[in-house]
């Protein structure tokens, strides 16, 4: 599929199984790092969570969130959230302090990444979702994972492959020309 048609295919995908084979994790990765950045400032930080590490990753956000007391149904609650993609990539921004560039252009640089990221990954026929939510404003969350105080995570990105293509799954609703677009007159 060309590129064009993979970006207009996408869609957030739950549930996808499979693996993500590890030259294509490391092209996927080496696409996120060629983002715009401005000034260069790499700020963007992306700890790959393998399926074989989910547990670990549960334990951390059981721990954050709970302490060291909770249920075995607290654990199976977070691994059931944790299956919404076998690979997850945790993407992070260390916004300490600068002045070279306006603290959003480091947020929007992320998000750069994160698009890139998403785009080659579908671009390689995986399925991807964006998750944020409590665990990514979760301070003990980020100090779990070893990232700096002043660490902002922009999305915790699932990839996998689901059962269905994208092709297959029902078209997604896209902003409209008429509302979102304006031309300079
Ligand atoms: C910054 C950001 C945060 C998001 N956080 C979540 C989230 O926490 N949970 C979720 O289900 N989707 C999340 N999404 C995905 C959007 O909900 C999704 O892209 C939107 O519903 C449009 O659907 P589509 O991706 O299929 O086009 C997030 C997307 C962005 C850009």
């Amino acid at each position: 599929m060309n590129i064009l048609n993979t970006m207009l295919q996408r869609k957030t995908y739950n549930g996808s199984a499979g693996e993500v084979a590890e030259a294509d994790l490391r092209m996927i990765l080496e696409c996120a790092l060629a983002a715009p950045d401005h000034k260069r400032m790499r700020r963007t930080h992306y700890l790959v969570c393998q399926p074989e590490k989910k547990a670990t990753l549960a334990e951390h956000i059981l721990h954050a969130t709970y302490g060291n007391d909770y249920s075995p149904e607290q654990a199976q609650g977070v691994m059931k959230k944790l299956s919404f993609a076998p690979l997850i990539i945790i993407v992070s921004i260390d916004c300490s302090p600068q002045d070279r560039v306006p603290y959003d252009e480091l947020i929007l640089a992320a998000g750069a990444g994160i698009q890139n990221l998403i785009i080659a990954a579908e671009a390689l026929d995986y399925q991807t979702s964006w998750k944020t939510g409590a665990w990514a404003y979760n301070a003990q969350v980020h100090e779990r994972l070893g990232l700096l105080g002043s660490s902002k995570i922009a999305g915790i990105i699932g990839v996998g492959r689901g059962e269905a293509t994208n092709e297959a799954l029902p078209p997604t609703d896209r902003p409209s020309f008429a509302d979102n677009l304006r031309l300079l007159t």
